[in-house]
């Protein structure tokens, strides 16, 4: 399987399952775009939260390779459904990844705290009423309740316990989560921010950005701390004003 990146036609489904849709593609693409970054960084181990399919985190596994390059995937998904699919679209392009049912990352923050050097997300983004959050079915896979926001906000406090000092974490958002207060508040934790890759589509306008730890901290051969930059800083307020400048954005309550 030559292919970089996950085919559509070996994809599995499931009715209950989420179907790779534009935001599926953009996360997908940011990762292309960033592929030669990633093959520098050489990721030990890399994580999905939210797998659906199993598209995305096929497509990684592809990009980056596996045996020979060392690399080891973990993939979470709250509907048990996901994680058939994913493991079937896995295993239809010849790659393999640790698949668990949780919560975000529920039950094993302690196991792989400070061990993950690439998470992906495409959360449920789309602002819905409260009570649509969590439930049962097709639309919890989108439903973000206010803003969009209610898992969002549960996810990235735990991506940043997971990630590694020199971690990336790769994030698809709607305009209507206010993505520049959310890099605000990632910045506050240390992290800086980049947008990989906008786009408008018919429905929705969507970003993905990724984040990575300011100056990590970094152990010598003798144990001396030293901190680093893992590329250059972007200020938040080139950020902002790039938000700003968006302004044909449109907030969207709509899904694929
Ligand atoms: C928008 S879909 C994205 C699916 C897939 N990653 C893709 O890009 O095509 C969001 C996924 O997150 C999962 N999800 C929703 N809430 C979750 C939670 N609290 N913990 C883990 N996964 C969750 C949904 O079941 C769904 O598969």
């Amino acid at each position: 399987m030559s292919s970089k990146i996950a085919r559509i036609d070996l994809v599995s489904s499931h009715p209950e399952v989420y179907e790779p849709c534009d935001d599926s593609f953009a996360l997908v693409d940011a990762l292309l775009s960033d592929r030669t970054n990633l093959l520098d960084f050489h990721p030990r181990l890399c994580m999905e939260v939210g797998c659906g399919s199993g598209y995305v985190i096929t497509s990684l596994a592809l990009m980056l390779g596996q045996e020979t390059t060392g690399v080891h995937y973990i993939a979470t998904d709250i509907n048990p459904h996901a994680l058939q699919v994913t493991s079937e679209t896995l295993k239809a392009h010849g790659v393999h990844a640790e698949l668990i049912q949780a919560d975000i990352a529920s039950g094993l923050e302690k196991r792989m705290a400070g061990l993950v050097d690439v998470i992906v997300v495409n959360p449920p983004y789309v602002p819905t009423p409260e009570d649509e959050v969590g439930q049962e079915g097709i639309a919890s896979t989108w439903a973000g309740g206010e803003n969009g926001r209610r898992v969002i906000d549960r996810i990235l406090p735990v991506a940043d316990r997971l990630l590694s000092h020199k971690g990336w974490l790769y994030m698809l958002f709607l305009t209507s989560n206010n993505p520049s207060e959310i890099c605000l508040q990632m910045k506050d934790k240390g992290f800086s921010a980049r947008i990989i890759v906008q786009r408008a589509t018919e429905e929705e306008n969507l970003l993905v950005i990724k984040f990575w730890r300011d100056s990590p901290v970094q152990a010598d051969t003798n144990g001396m701390v030293t901190t680093t930059k893992t590329e250059p800083f972007m200020a938040m307020g080139s950020l902002g004003s790039l938000f700003s400048r968006l302004s044909f954005w449109r907030s969207d309550n709509s899904s694929c």
